[in-house]
């Protein structure tokens, strides 16, 4: 039976009872996805599954995107992509630098993943302690905690949304070249989005990921979403998942941001099989 444990944060629940490598009958899944919108990060421990099996699991939520560094996806299964980062012969196995900046998936597309999944197969320790976490913010619960002032004054508002992979997290955004922006255009989401299955809204803005406010000075647009920014990642919405070999974790890139932080380094190894489920238009 499907047991569903929060833990004591705005966001973050433990499922146990749950084989991932067996087939789920209907009534398993729908408690799972119900535990998933209720509190947007999910996580099982001890799991042993295939790439299969976590494409399979994974496609229960909707249809996988496949993942554009596929140069990191699995030879024989481009719906998993690796994310390690170990080396072979000097070279990458996997997407070395995937989370270390804070944000939500992919919010440069016009339909952002619903859902990111992770499988931790290989976790680096130091003295015993796992290395390598990963920490969520509630984008929802920071919505929440707005003075009514401000969600009047956010009411309605986008914000613009740039592809700069190798530059967020940095305060300003980076200039790219016409050829990226065309492949990559920029495009406008809420700056509160309305969770598109429970109706909640959370923040969906990001230092460094957003250039502006369209009809709004960037004198003023800037700070205010750098204050937004700074508002989802106070410690109060915060949860910190401290990775074991066998979790599976997924969250709600609707309601959550992440930050893998690289408190590790190689011959330290951590690898990750993640998975990507597409979502719809922000609104
Ligand atoms: C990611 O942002 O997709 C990766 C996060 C992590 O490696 O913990």
């Amino acid at each position: 039976m499907v047991k569903v444990i929060p833990v004591d944060a705005p966001i973050g629940a433990e499922i146990r009872g749950v084989d991932l490598s067996k087939p789920l009958d209907d009534d398993t899944f729908a408690a799972i996805e119900n535990a998933f919108n209720d509190h947007a990060v999910i996580w099982f421990r001890n799991q042993t599954i295939t790439p299969a099996q976590q494409v399979t699991f994974s496609e229960r939520f909707g249809e996988i995107e496949v993942n554009a560094f596929n140069k990191f996806a699995l030879p024989d299964d481009p719906k998993v992509l690796i994310v390690s980062n170990i080396k072979q012969d000097g070279k990458d196995i996997g997407y070395a630098d995937a989370g270390s900046h804070w944000h939500t998936d992919m919010s440069y597309t016009a339909t952002p993943p619903r859902m990111t999944m992770l499988y931790a197969i290989e976790v680096p320790v130091e003295n015993g302690t796992p290395l390598g976490d990963t920490v969520f913010a509630s984008a929802t619960a920071a919505y929440d905690s707005l003075p009514d002032e401000t969600k009047a004054k956010i009411e309605g508002l986008k914000a613009t949304h740039r592809f700069a992979a190798k530059e967020r997290g940095v305060k300003k955004p980076v200039a790219l070249t016409p050829e990226q922006i065309a492949k990559n255009p920029d495009v406008d989401h809420p700056v509160a989005r309305t969770h598109p299955i429970t109706g909640r809204k959370a923040l969906y803005v990001r230092t460094g990921e957003c250039i502006g406010i369209p009809g709004m000075p960037d004198a003023e647009a800037l700070p205010l979403i750098d204050e937004l920014s700074d508002r989802i990642i106070r410690p109060e919405f915060l949860y910190r998942h401290r990775w074991r070999v066998g979790d599976v974790l997924l969250w709600d890139n609707a309601a959550v941001q992440h930050w893998a932080p690289r408190d590790y380094e190689w011959p330290q190894r951590r690898r990750m099989h993640r998975t990507t489920v597409n979502g719809s238009v922000p609104f």
